[in-house]
Parts: structure tokens; sequence; C-alpha cells
């Protein structure tokens, strides 16, 4: 039995993605949260013939506590997108307090829950819910991921048209360090098959990986940011998690996490000098497995990208500890 719950249901990705998990057949119980319009949402999805039972819950009657209560998996799309002209941590102000909010009830109602956060700034929204769980005595950093799949949806994608395949998804590209421009380092000479990128195009393909969001932001004009691309790479991370929960082996997807707890995650803090970062991770019964490096092996161009990313994500990883430790 897997019960899902994702917080932030009513919303632009929270939409697409619910119904992307009421689609899923591992899927028994689903449970949506939002501060509006979760009932019209549910009874919408309930009619669909798969077998979750889908309820909506609002913040009045412990709405939160009843969603979360005895969820397995916790995906967290909740919180304000950017509009033209904003950068990710220009979110910082309005959702930090949001997903801090929703990781305090994950941590009374469903402490061993997997939970996925996609809420912006994700370099600062995973140490922020990292640092609640500790308080509150229930961190488990095998359970904890950020979402950065769609980054390496981007790559999979962009680098299918410069070198003219077919299938996008024929070839796994890491992208690693966190989730906002620079900091976003895509290494596609470890890409598997390995793909021949012409010289001249390298910069512009790794500028579009990294700073892919800006373009949909850029296209929406105001009417916010990637919602269909991101429900489908939160679907695809999250069912990768469940089917591992479940047994199923070689399941390995990029994810920023809390290193230290992850076998093999020590060597990685120790080359990048952060705690919080994204590697790809290979998912096991409990969560994360292993921390797969692949930053040694990264080519002097890449080395190059990741001591920008360094710079920046260190940063974004102390605001978010310490908005939870020195409250504003
Ligand atoms: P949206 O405004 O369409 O939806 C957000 C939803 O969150 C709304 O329905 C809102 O009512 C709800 N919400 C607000 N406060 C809440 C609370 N306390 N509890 C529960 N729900 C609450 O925004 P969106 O386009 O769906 O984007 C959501 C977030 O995801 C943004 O922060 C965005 O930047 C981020 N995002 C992340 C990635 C990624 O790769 N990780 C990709 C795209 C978007
Ligand atoms: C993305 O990468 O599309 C998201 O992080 C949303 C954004 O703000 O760009």
């Amino acid at each position: 039995m897997v019960k899902a719950v994702v917080a932030g249901a009513s919303g632009g990705i929270g939409q697409p993605l619910s119904l992307l998990l009421k689609s899923c057949q591992q899927v028994d119980e689903l449970a949506l949260y939002d501060v509006v319009n979760t009932p019209g949402v549910a009874a919408d999805l309930s009619h669909i013939s798969t077998p979750a039972i889908v309820t909506g819950y609002l913040p009045g009657d412990d709405g939160l506590k009843k969603a979360l209560t005895g969820a397995d998996i916790v995906v967290i799309p909740a919180g304000i997108p950017r509009k033209p002209n904003m950068t990710r941590d220009d979110l910082f102000k309005i959702n930090a307090g949001i997903v801090q909010g929703l990781i305090e009830g994950v941590a009374q109602h469903c402490p061993k829950a997997y939970i996925l956060v996609i809420s912006n700034p994700v370099n600062s929204t995973v140490p922020i819910a990292a640092e609640v769980l500790k308080r509150a005595g229930v961190f488990d950093p095998k359970r904890l991921f950020g979402v950065t799949t769609l980054d390496v949806v981007r790559a999979e994608t962009f680098v299918a048209s410069i070198v003219g395949e077919k299938v996008p998804t024929k070839n796994t590209i890491p992208v690693i360090g966190g989730h906002s421009g620079e900091t976003i380092v895509p290494l596609f000479s470890q890409a598997k098959p390995s793909v021949s990128i012409p010289s001249d195009k390298l910069d512009a393909l790794v500028n579009r990986v990294q700073f892919g969001g800006d373009e949909v932001v850029k296209a929406k004009d105001g009417g916010g940011s990637a919602t269909l691309s991101m429900a489908y790479a939160g679907f695809r991370f999250a069912e990768k998690v469940i089917k591992a929960v479940k047994g199923e082996k070689g399941l390995v997807e990029p994810s920023f996490m809390y290193l230290p707890g992850i076998s093999g995650g020590d060597s990685i803090v120790k080359a990048t000098g952060l705690e919080f970062f994204s590697v790809p991770i290979e998912l096991g019964p409990n969560g994360a497995e292993k921390a797969i490096d692949v930053v040694s092996s990264a080519n002097d161009h890449e080395k190059k990208l990741l001591e920008a990313c360094y710079a920046a994500l260190k940063g974004n990883i102390s605001k978010g500890v310490e908005f939870v430790q020195n409250p504003p």
C-alpha cells in the first residue's frame, strides 16, 4: 500500500503532478493538500478509474494532519513561482516559511515518509527542511530529496536536439550541484552512452541547461514558471522512489541531498566542501542507498563550472540553515 501526498496540489505543478500520481497503479491513496481548491481538484481526479482513493484537504479542521497521517511519500510543490526578472532566490522570502510549516507537519504526522521538495529555491528549501527535521529529532538524510530531475530532463532533451537523436531519453546525463543558474552543472563528458558534442556548441548547450527555467518564465510572460515539464519530472522521480522502496533495483536519479548521511557521500562532501549537493543517487528500499561520485571524474571544463557552482551554492545553503537556526 502506498499513500502519496501532494502539498500545493491545486497549483500549476500540483494539479498535473496529482494527475500523474492518480494514474500510477502503485499508488493506493492520494491525499491532496493546499490552502485553496483541493476539494474540487480531488473530486475531479476521483472520477478516474485507477485504484488510488483521492481525498482533498484545506488548512482548517486539521486538514494538514489528516492529509499527512499515514503518508509514505510527500511531494511538495507549494509556494510562489517566478515572474520575469526574478531569481529563484527572490522566492525565498515567501517560500521559506511555507516549506518550514509543511515540514513541521511532516515531522509531526509522518516522520518516516519520503519527502520530495520541489518548492524553490531548492538550494535553500532543502536545507530548511533538513534543519526542521533535525530539530524535531526525526531527520533521516536518506529520505529527504531535493527534486532536480527537471535539469536532467532538460539536459536529455537539449543534447538530443544537438546530436540529432530522435529519442531524447537515450542518454543518461548526470546533472549535479544545485538547482539555479550556475549551480546547475551538466556533466556531458559522463553521458552514457557517450555523446559527441561539437566544441563550438558546448557552451551554449551548458548555458541552456543552466538557464532553461528562465526560457519558460520568459515565454509565460508573467504567468509563472515551468509546470507541465516539472510535473513530468517530479512524477518520474517520485515513481522511481516508490519502485525502489518496493524492491526494484538499479534505479538512479540525481537529487539534491544532505550527503553526510548517505553511503558514499563523505568523499563528495570532502571534494566539494558542501554538505548539500546533487549527485546521482542510487535508490533502494530505505530511500537513498548510495551517492555516486561523479565529481572527481569531471573534465577540466566541468571542473571550472563546478568552482562557480560551489561558490554560489554555499551561500544558498547557509541562508536556508540560518533561516531555521536564527529566525528573522
Ligand atoms: P503555483 O502558484 O501555480 O502553485 C503553488 C501552489 O501552492 C498554489 O496552489 C498555492 O495555493 C499553494 N500553496 C501556497 N502556500 C501553501 C501552503 N502553505 N500549503 C500548501 N499549499 C500552499 O506555483 P507552481 O508553478 O506550481 O510552482 C510551485 C513551486 O515550484 C514554485 O516555488 C516554483 O518555483 C517551484 N518549481 C520548482 C521546480 C524544480 O525544478 N524544483 C520546477 C518548477 C517550479
Ligand atoms: C525551473 O527550473 O523551471 C524551475 O526552477 C522554475 C523556475 O523558476 O525557473
